[in-house]
């Protein structure tokens, strides 16, 4: 196998970075099904004595019928060569074409959770939690006006990060 698995606390990379800046994708579906887009919004943490990745995903997304449809899916992470790769998975979408074929990736699975094979680091989560964001849970009113302008509120997921995948 081209991974080796890692204990959630043992996972290398500054979130900061890997999330905000490098960006990932998010895979879900299922053997009858996948889909991925790119997230640059996003954490990693613990939470109820859990390691944990926190997702928000606009409804309008096609992933984000497989994420409601399934209950896990898998965070990728890559290499700065793959970024033209990102910036396609962030602007097309799977619901008009097959955006894992169009980019060239090669779909594994990992507990019924997809993923991809030329990814560098692998985060399988199982679905514990969502919530859609609410207008009047904003405390700063600033970032509610420049985020949402047109109230188009993110559905966020908690997911139990189960497994760690480092290339080897
Ligand atoms: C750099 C980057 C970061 C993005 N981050 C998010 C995000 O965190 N949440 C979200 O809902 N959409 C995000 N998007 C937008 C989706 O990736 C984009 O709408 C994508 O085409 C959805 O694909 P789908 O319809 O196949 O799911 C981002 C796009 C880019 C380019």
């Amino acid at each position: 196998m081209a991974f080796v698995s890692l204990a959630p606390g043992q996972m290398p990379g500054n979130p900061f970075e890997m999330i905000g800046k490098e960006w990932m994708l998010i895979a879900a579906g299922d053997r009858t099904g996948c889909n991925a887009m790119t997230a640059a919004w996003g954490a990693l943490g613990e939470i109820w004595n859990k390691p944990v990745s926190f997702l928000f995903v606009r409804p309008q997304r096609y992933t984000y019928q497989l994420l409601e449809r399934c209950g896990g899916y898998s965070l990728c992470f890559f290499g700065e060569e793959n970024r033209p790769m990102m910036q396609y998975m962030g602007t097309a979408s799977g619901r008009s074409e097959d955006k894992i074929a169009g980019a060239g990736l090669t779909l594994a699975f990992e507990d019924g959770v997809p993923y991809f094979e030329q990814a560098r680091l692998v985060l399988i989560c199982r679905k514990l939690y969502r919530q859609d964001l609410e207008e009047g849970c904003f405390v700063d009113r600033q970032t509610l006006d420049q985020s949402y302008p047109l109230r188009d509120f993110h559905r966020m997921y908690v997911g139990e990060v189960t497994r760690v995948l480092l290339r080897r």
